[in-house]
């Protein structure tokens, strides 16, 4: 069900606050969001996305103050990386507060926290207050880039419609330490923009990829469409590809910047899916800056079954 009217954001909040969960547009993707301090609210998360309970969720503010209140640690770095990238597609895998419950964080010391930049996103948090919010659609699957993807997967979720979402691919997870920041998963902000903020800072600590121990979320097979997908690195056309094989296959040439074929990417994952093809064909640029390809590469290696020539 969604939800296009004037009043839409007190709507929505209606539905907070009787512990149900709602799609919240962000600018990375769309999330199913409940109120972190009802028990039935984040049980039904878990329900409705039929994730399994060891799987963490991250929290969704509206301001830096609120992010300190739920975590317990807050240094240097945190402060320049929430100056700098906040709102926007990073969250911060800080240790967690007593007020937080263990089913929002599988039990784990800490918790992950956000600051989203679509408007409507901060409008509902500082009228309703934090909210826990994975992405809108079930374990595994492709994230929802629009509120009719979240409204064709869950059909009785009431979604605030924000329109298509202009990132496309899910927020960059840091873990702060204070000897490393730590990408356990790579988005479009990327490890220089990081680097770069940090070394004007004067904080000299390394930006380092690895993912994460404790968070089963990095599962090998993720993000998938319902077609199997082929990926082929290093093409520069699709002249080789035998005809019949072509004929009844989704081609996608990707552009050549990493941020439009973000824009698009779940978006069109879900276009072939619904079309009669028998797979999907990828085919990458020739990538020169890996770390602003990383995040999308990351989805697409995820989502892959084949790869050629990589
Ligand atoms: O852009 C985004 O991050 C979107 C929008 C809705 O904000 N949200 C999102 O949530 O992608 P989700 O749950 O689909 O992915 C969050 C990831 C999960 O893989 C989870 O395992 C990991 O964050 N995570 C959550 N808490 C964590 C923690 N304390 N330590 C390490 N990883 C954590
Ligand atoms: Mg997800």
């Amino acid at each position: 069900m969604i939800l296009k009217s004037d009043n839409k954001i007190s709507e929505a909040i209606k539905y907070l606050k009787d512990d149900m969960v709602i799609g919240l547009p962000t600018e990375t993707v769309y999330g199913l969001a409940g109120n972190i301090y009802s028990k039935k609210a984040i049980n039904r998360i878990f329900e409705t996305k039929e994730r399994p309970f060891f799987d963490p969720l991250i929290i969704h503010v509206a301001s830096t103050e609120q992010a300190k209140e739920i975590s317990t640690y807050w240094d240097d770095t945190c402060e320049i990386l929430a100056k700098n990238f906040w709102p926007g597609p990073m969250t911060l895998i800080l240790p967690k507060s007593d007020s937080i419950d263990d089913v929002i964080t599988s039990g784990l010391d800490t918790v992950g926290i956000r600051l989203p930049s679509h408007p409507l996103a901060i409008q509902l948090i500082e009228k309703f207050g934090p909210v826990a919010a994975p992405s809108a659609n079930k374990f595994k699957k492709t994230s929802p880039t629009s509120a009719e993807h979240v409204d064709s997967e869950f059909p009785n979720v009431p979604v605030l419609d924000g329109g298509e979402c202009e990132i496309g691919i899910e927020s960059t997870i840091l873990g702060i330490q204070k000897e490393k920041v730590i990408i356990y998963r790579p988005g479009m902000l990327d490890k220089k923009k990081i680097e770069a903020v940090l070394k004007s800072s004067q904080i000299k600590i390394p930006v380092v990829y690895q993912e994460s121990p404790v968070a089963p979320g990095h599962l090998k097979h993720h993000y998938m469409p319902k077609l199997p997908i082929i990926t082929e690195f290093k093409a520069d056309s699709t002249d080789h590809i035998p005809h019949e094989l072509m004929s009844n296959q989704a081609v996608w040439k990707l552009e050549s910047d990493p941020v439009i074929v973000a824009r698009n990417l779940y978006k069109k994952f879900r276009e072939f899916d619904k079309n009669q093809y028998s797979s999907i064909y990828l085919i990458l640029p020739k990538i020169t800056d890996g770390d602003a390809w990383k995040g999308v590469l990351n989805r697409i290696e995820k989502a892959s079954t084949y790869f050629i020539g990589k």
